[in-house]
């Protein structure tokens, strides 16, 4: 059996006061509709369509490549209406699950519990009970306890009103029913438009069995309508990474403080500071140590090495019992073997610094091969770039770069070479040889120093 997994992303969400769609506003630096994409992915190998109408073109673009179908729904008629939308794409016997493009962390075993109730015949719905049911739909049942309908809030009675059951929107039904149904709906209610909610009575008159279950956490089921709630949402999805990483042996000064927004793995007895951010696939070795304010971004780091505050790493990699930072910038194409040093103010691109070498202050390498047990001292500046072409500095292992000094790339400087502080290199160092290329010193001992004129 098949599973067609519908998600309404067509509202204007016009209370996020934004210029982009709501559904693309992030939880966890990932779009919304993304999350409810790949959770539900992982139900039965379901086939994706998006009803798309307000920003529906940027909703496309940032969904482009992915295995998903759009069905467009060029007016806004509501709930019902946008499900029909996307039906003459969902094959005839297939089960279909209804999901919300601002609705971002329902979980996918919530979703197969759904899922696994329709392909046995029943109706699967998901409701919540609140405190304050406000707005909501609510959950009408008989004396059997048997749902029966739900009732809009601006449609309710007040007896209805008094119901805290509510209505997730969420729900999995065959699509022969939903087709049997969906043309039956009228949009004669308070605010004129077809409910998708009202096929619950349909299904009740058909004697079709409609079980209602209930997500593990309230914020599954939590919608984004405003800049509040997104908020909410992303500090209860970030604590929750944040007890995984915890949970996985990673020791943190302040769990509220730090972000992850995309996949870590890790290993054990790792210690994080706070206000670090991990972003895109990101490794930690076991014993690494990674103090405040640092970002790593899509990059590995090795086991034992120490990440020192407000450094940024990105597509990086860092191996062992490194030592990065402070104010270290390891940029796309850096790679670390064991033991080197990066310290503060250094840049790096595209630079491999080989086991033990140190590149400790006030330094850029970029386009750079380095060998082993290297120094590379303070100030000094690979000029890799001429205006046009990007070239390579090569240095051989235990070579010894004196401070203030220019490598202007392509040049070479051999294993066991020393370049004399403040030279500019423009030519290949030999294996072991001193280079320097500096203006020579001149003292003067005749010198007077100008005296003011009167
Ligand atoms: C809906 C439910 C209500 C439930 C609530 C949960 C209906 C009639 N009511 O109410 O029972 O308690 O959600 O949040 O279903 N959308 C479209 N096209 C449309 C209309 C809506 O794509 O024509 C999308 C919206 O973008 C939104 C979602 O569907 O993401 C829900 O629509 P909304 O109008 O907010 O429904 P509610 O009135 O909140
Ligand atoms: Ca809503």
């Amino acid at each position: 059996m098949s599973v067609d997994v519908v998600i309404l992303a067509a509202g204007q969400g016009s209370r996020m006061k934004s210029a982009l769609p709501k559904v693309l506003h992030a939880v966890g630096g990932k779009p919304m509709v993304q999350h409810v994409i790949d959770n539900a992915r992982s139900t039965d190998d379901a086939s994706v369509h998006v009803v798309i109408g307000h920003g529906a073109e940027k909703v496309r673009a940032q969904l482009d490549g992915q295995d998903v179908q759009f069905a467009l729904q060029a007016e806004q008629l509501g709930t019902g209406h946008a499900v029909a939308q996307a039906m003459p794409g969902v094959s005839a016997d297939s089960t279909v699950l209804v999901l919300y493009g601002d609705v971002p962390l329902t979980s996918a075993e919530t979703m197969q519990e759904l899922v696994s109730i329709a392909e046995a015949g029943d109706f699967g719905l998901l409701t919540v009970d609140l405190q304050d049911p406000t707005g909501y739909g609510r959950i009408v049942r008989d004396d059997s306890d048997n749902v029966v309908a739900i009732v809009e809030h601006k449609d309710a009675s007040p007896e209805q009103l008094a119901i805290a059951e509510v209505n997730t929107g969420i729900l999995a039904v065959s699509a022969s029913k939903l087709n049997d149904w969906l043309p039956q709906l009228s949009s004669e209610n308070a605010q004129g438009e077809y409910y998708l909610t009202d096929i619950i009575a349909m299904a009740a008159k058909q004697g079709v069995a409609i079980k209602a279950i209930q997500p593990e956490t309230e914020q599954e089921v939590q919608g984004v309508n405003n800049r509040v709630q997104l908020a909410e949402l992303e500090r209860w999805f970030q604590l929750r990474n944040a007890e995984e990483l915890m949970v996985n042996g990673a020791t943190l000064a302040d769990p509220a403080r730090v972000d992850v927004r995309g996949t870590v793995t890790q290993g054990n007895d790792i210690w994080i500071d706070v206000n670090v951010v991990l972003e895109g696939d990101v490794h930690i070795g076991s014993n690494v140590r990674i103090e405040s304010n640092c970002v790593i971004r899509n990059s590995r780091i090795g086991d034992g090495t120490v990440i020192k505050a407000n450094s940024l790493l990105e597509d990086a990699v860092v191996a062992e019992n490194c030592d990065v930072g402070p104010y270290a910038r390891l940029r796309p194409g850096t790679e670390l073997a064991n033991k080197a040093k990066v310290g503060n103010f250094v840049e790096t691109k595209k630079a491999i610094i080989g086991e033990g070498s140190k590149v400790n202050h006030l330094t850029y390498v970029g386009d750079a091969n380095i060998g082993k047990n290297v120094n590379v001292g303070a100030g000094t500046i690979t000029c890799n770039y001429d205006g046009v072409n990007k070239s390579l500095t090569e240095i051989g292992d235990g070579a010894f770069i004196g401070s203030n000094s220019s490598l202007v790339a392509p040049v070479k400087v051999g294993a066991g070479a020393t370049v004399g502080a403040g030279s500019t290199i423009t030519k290949t160092v030999e294996d072991d040889q001193l280079a320097v290329a500096r203006g020579k010193q001149t003292n003067l001992s005749s010198w007077q120093r100008p005296v003011k004129k009167s």
